[in-house]
């Protein structure tokens, strides 16, 4: 099966059991503001019954204690036919949830790991396509980082550049509606990003920036469902037109970390 078919999917999730804004990584991060982690709770536990509804597979990783940012699983590893390239964060906050994703993995069982000498933040900065991998650099991941994967998971890895830090990572600027069709705000790339952006997917569908600054493209499609944040309004309306069921999340409290559905969500592929 194309990795993109419609169909059932493998996610890992984290709960939010130590979510906290304690520290500032990005510019939606601000210490000082009160965060409400029930609600975070609640609202995560509603995206993962949600998935379950779908009909997808979902396995949790155990929250560690002062790890506030681990509910976002995305950035634990990206894993391609059953071989998983580790994670290795760019700031001293995260660093521990490289090692503790790739001890997830090696007790899971038999899988092909590899320990990366690059910083990256897994599928956050890494988005699956059927016959390309699309990988981000400028603010987190590392350029030589996307060499690096292409060699362990032995597909080709398309290089784009990042530039407004409000999107500091792919998952935040762009997702994979299905295997050969994506979802993009323009603004958050260089202008030669845009260029290779246009030149292989010339009927992708244009955010705009409203529905970027909501976090609105960290979506997750399996190729008919697209799970994605509610105020994105616009967006929503334009997916509905083409044929896909919305649903549309409530994730404000995860947002104020700078996170949204898709950063809650590492695609298992494979395993
Ligand atoms: N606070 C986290 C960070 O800045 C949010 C990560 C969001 N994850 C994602 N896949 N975009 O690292």
């Amino acid at each position: 099966m194309a990795p993109h078919a419609p169909g059932r999917r493998h996610y890992l999730m984290c709960r939010p059991t130590h979510f906290a804004v304690e520290y500032a990584i990005n510019p939606w991060m601000d210490p000082g503001a009160s965060v409400d982690r029930g609600r975070a709770i609640a609202q995560w536990e509603a995206l993962r019954a949600l998935y379950l509804e779908l009909g997808h597979r979902v396995s949790l990783i155990e929250p560690i204690e002062g790890l506030p940012d681990m509910v976002f699983a995305a950035n634990g590893a990206l894993t391609v036919d059953g071989r998983v390239y580790g994670a290795r964060f760019a700031s001293a906050e995260r660093t521990p949830e490289g090692p503790a994703y790739l001890d997830w993995f090696r007790a899971r069982g038999p899988a092909e790991t590899h320990d990366p000498k690059y910083v990256n933040e897994g599928e956050g900065d890494f988005t699956v396509l059927d016959d390309v991998v699309l990988a981000a650099t400028g603010f987190r991941t590392e350029a030589a980082a996307h060499q690096e994967a292409e060699r362990f998971l032995g597909r080709p890895v398309v290089t784009l550049q990042l530039t407004d830090p409000r999107f500091y990572h792919l998952d935040t600027a762009l997702f994979a509606l299905s295997g050969g069709r994506v979802a993009y705000y323009p603004g958050a790339f260089s202008e030669g990003s845009r260029r290779v952006l246009r030149s292989l997917y010339p009927d992708a569908l244009l955010a705009t920036e409203e529905d970027a600054a909501v976090l609105g493209l960290n979506a997750v499609s399996d190729g008919r469902n697209v799970v994605i944040a509610a105020e994105a309004t616009a967006l929503i309306r334009r997916l509905r037109g083409l044929g896909y069921t919305v649903h549309p999340v409530e994730l404000d409290e995860l947002r104020k970390a700078g996170g949204g559905a898709k950063c809650c969500t590492l695609e298992l592929r494979g395993l």
